[in-house]
This record gives C-alpha cells, structure tokens and sequence, in this order.
C-alpha cells in the first residue's frame, strides 16, 4: 500500500506499492518501492522469502501507513476529569480539580478498574509510544505498568514525586519515602519489562523519574532525586516548566537563589538529553539556550495551553534554536487524549502566534519557523519522529526504516474522503482505486492524493480512522481489532 513516512522537520515522503518486510522481533528488515500487486511473489522470492513464511498484509482503498504517534506528556490518572475545570487557571485548578481525581487512586481496586480503558483509548487514538505521569501511590502505579505492559503500548511511566504544597490528603509524607517509592516503582517497571521474550533488548516500557514540578517538591527531594538519577544515566526524567505566569512566580518565591525556572532544575542535575519538559511556554532566553545546550527535550501541550488559559508556546522559535520539541496531550489540561487533536492544537497555536507577531506572513530573518504557522510536515514530524526525539528513542521508532521497530499506523480515510475533491486529482477517481499506480504521470498525482489524505487525518481524523495499531510488529489495537 502507501506509506507516509516524516524524513525532516519540512518534509515528508509519499510512497505508493510499499512493501514493509517486518521479522519475528517486529522490527522492520526492508522496505521496498514501487511494487505491483502481481510482482509481489517474484519479490519475495527474490528475498529468499516464500509464501508459507508471510503474511501478506495488503491496504484497502483510502488506506495509508505511517509510523504511530508518540505522546510526550500526558496524566493517566487525569483522564477522567477530561472536559473538566477549563475555567481555571492551573494552581486552582490542580487543587480543586485535579489533586481530588489523582486521591482516588489510593485505591488499588480502583486503579484495576479504570486503567484499562483509559490505556487503551490512547491506543485506541494511535498512540504507540506514551510518556505517562502516574499519581504517586506506588501500588496503582504499578497496577498502571501492569496495565500498558499487558496491553503492548510502548511507554514511559514516572510515579508522581511530591511532597510540599500539595493537600493533606494527597502527598508523600517524606522525601525519604518519595524516594524509596520511586526506586521500589523503577525496579518493578524493569523486571516486568525486558522486552519480549524474543527480543529482550527492546523493552517497551521503561520507568521515567517525576518530580511533579519544582512547587511540589521539596530542596530534600530534589537532592535524593539528583543523586539517583545521577547513578543511573539510563534513567528518563519528566516534568512540568514554566506553564503558568503565578506558578513561574512562586516557583522564584520558593528557589530565590535559582537565577530562572530551569536553573532550579539544573541545579539539581535534572537537565540532560533524556529530560523531558512540559509546556515551556514562558522561557526566558538563557532559559532556553540552557535546554539547548542541554539536549533536553520540549513537550509543547497546546490543547491544555489553551485551555488552562496558560499562554502559547513560542514552538517555532524553539525550532530555530534546534531545541528537540514533541507533542504532549496533557489529558486532562487537554481535553484530548488523541494526538490529531494536539497536532490541531499546536497548528492553532503556531497561527495566532503568526497573526500576532507578522501579520502579514514576511519571510523570517531569525529562520524558517518564527512566528510561522508550522507546515503539515512539520506537525506530522512533530507527533511522530520529533517525539522519538525527546524520548530519545529515536534509533527505534518515529519513523519506518529498516532497523526500526514496527510501531505504526494503518489509517483509513475512505469515510471523510469519499465526497471531497483532491488537489491534483481531476485524472484518478477519488476512491483512490490507482492509489499505487507507478506511472510518472500518476505518481505525482498520487504525492498530492496522499498529502490531501493526511492533511484530511490530521484536521478532520479521530479514533474511527485508525483502522490498525502495530508495536514491536503486534497488532494491539485500531477499528480492526477485536
Ligand atoms: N503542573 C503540575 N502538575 C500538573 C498537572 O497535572 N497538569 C499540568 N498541566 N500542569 C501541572
Ligand atoms: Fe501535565
């Protein structure tokens, strides 16, 4: 079938007849262009491969495949406050929102109970690789683990470290337990996650430490963590940065000999090329060439940006600066636990800040994304091999490629396509029938074809047009799925 793959920040490439040879492992052996149906035989044979050892996958009009999204920040625990409290501003919010729900899962019964779903709506949305927060009860966090591992997402998942500044009946009643906790947590994700049995070298669960955000964490804390992840170099690290005016405020009030935001993190050795932080929206400049000089990676949430009145990320900007930027759901700031909605978002966000800073839309001195509404192949890239990035996972997925796992998409646009009229297609029927048609003439049409079913994907697409999720080569889930 045809397969849209990110190759940069500004471009993408559109191949139709793709044949995707995935092994045993789920990792991708060859991918070839340009096949015919009839000659698919022949190519077999010639790569020593023979009927009885494939299964042949063939995609269906309106069909294409990419690689799966890669969420970088989202709240497991939040997604049932989706919808909820969006006239609030985040200190509030968390407090008389947020902090109730995460309560609950004090209860193990209870984490048993709601996880399942809510881990497999993401999947459902097509999400192969998620960096969730847990709360921070070690028990139901595990239940979470259990949950992903059971279900075959590929994720990162950090218990909750706080212990300040929360309410009395959700925080950790000591650093040193905040601590033993988080060690006890990154043991059980490891043990239960050495890959799968025939490729133990490719876990797909792997422990990230949380420290809730500087506000909800005490300087003991903060020290125990940059100890333990010290030793541990492996080890991922998320948290929040700079979201909100009156956090950014407190969080001076809290670390006064802090020169800025992240300096309070890299004072604590929290600020490395696995560090994940979300939202940046309010850096200063030294602030964002620390995170530069760092390698750590930026999870723009624009869906809860908004929503959470919190401000806009200057994306673009970051984008000149080469920082390393993935798309983050921020469930239940966003109200979305699908990433066509923060590829959405982050277009939105991209525009307005355009409009307000070069209305009328001037080349840019600074470079190609400031104050730019960012391109499709950029949202895409973003959401998919951009993420990998951040995650620094990017060896193994974000895009398909010989050597990589097989974490991707089959989507279906034939029921949002069927009526519409594509650039370039005026010569093809719209149902798509020549889709993998190799003619020169045609293939050109068929660049067009494709980019106008993406481009339908991402601004009109949701859960019903993800018709199959694969990672690590197994189908875990989309419309085909039982
Ligand atoms: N900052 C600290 N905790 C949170 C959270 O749960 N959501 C968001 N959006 N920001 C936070
Ligand atoms: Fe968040």
């Amino acid at each position: 079938g045809s397969l849209i793959n990110p190759t940069t920040l500004t471009s993408y490439e559109t191949i139709t007849g793709c044949l995707i040879a995935v092994n045993a492992h789920g990792n991708i052996d060859w991918i070839i262009h340009d096949v015919k149906d009839s000659s698919i035989q022949e190519t077999l044979l010639q790569k020593g491969l023979f009927d009885a050892d494939v299964t042949i996958v063939p995609l269906q009009e309106g069909q294409f495949i990419m690689p799966g999204f890669v969420d970088t920040h989202t709240h497991a625990p939040q997604v049932p406050n989706t919808g909820t409290g969006y006239q609030s501003e985040l200190l509030d919010w968390l407090e008389n929102f947020t902090f109730p729900m995460e309560a609950n899962f004090q209860d193990v019964d209870f984490a048993k109970q709601v996880y399942p779903s809510i881990i497999k709506k993401f999947i459902a949305s097509g999400t192969t690789t998620c960096c969730y927060y847990g709360t921070l009860h070690l028990e139901s966090n595990k239940v979470l683990a259990d949950i992903v591992h059971s279900l075959g997402q590929r994720a990162l998942i950090g218990k909750c470290n706080m212990d300040r500044n929360c309410p009395s009946y959700y925080i950790e009643p000591s650093s040193s337990r905040s601590i033993s906790d988080t060690q006890a947590f990154i043991s059980y994700v490891r043990s239960l996650a050495p890959g799968p049995s025939d490729n133990p070298g490719n876990p797909l669960i792997y422990p990230v430490v949380t420290p809730r955000f500087a506000i909800s964490c005490t300087n003991e804390l903060l020290s125990s963590l940059k100890t333990l992840v010290h030793l541990d170099t492996r080890l991922h690290i998320q948290t929040h940065i700079s979201e909100n005016l009156k956090e950014v405020e407190y969080t001076k009030e809290l670390y006064p000999d802090c020169e800025h935001y992240a300096g309070v993190y890299d004072s604590y050795g929290l600020l490395r090329n696995n560090t994940i932080l979300a939202h940046a929206i309010w850096l200063q400049e030294k602030e964002i060439d620390l995170v530069k000089e760092r390698e750590v990676g930026i999870s723009h949430c624009p869906t809860s940006n908004f929503n959470l009145r919190s401000g806009i990320a200057p994306i673009g900007k970051y984008l000149d600066r080469g920082v390393k930027i993935g798309l983050g759901t921020d469930v239940s700031g966003g109200f979305s636990a699908s990433m066509l909605v923060a590829m959405r978002n982050a277009s939105i966000a991209s525009t307005v800040v355009a409009l307000q800073n070069n209305p009328t839309n001037a080349p840019i001195k600074e470079g190609k994304f400031t104050n730019r509404q960012l391109p499709l192949a950029t949202l895409l890239y973003l959401a998919t091999k951009g993420g990998a990035e951040v995650c620094v996972l990017d060896q193994q997925i974000g895009s398909l490629e010989p050597g990589k796992s097989f974490d991707a998409l089959i989507v279906d646009v034939s029921n949002i396509s069927s009526t519409s009229k594509w650039p370039g297609d005026s010569d093809v029927d719209p149902a798509l029938r020549k889709i993998s048609t190799t003619t020169s003439s045609v293939r050109s049409s068929s660049r067009a074809i494709l980019e106008g079913l993406l481009e339908k994907f991402v601004f009109c697409g949701d859960d019903r047009n993800v018709f199959a999720v694969f990672v690590q080569g197994k189908l875990i889930g989309g419309t085909s799925y039982a």
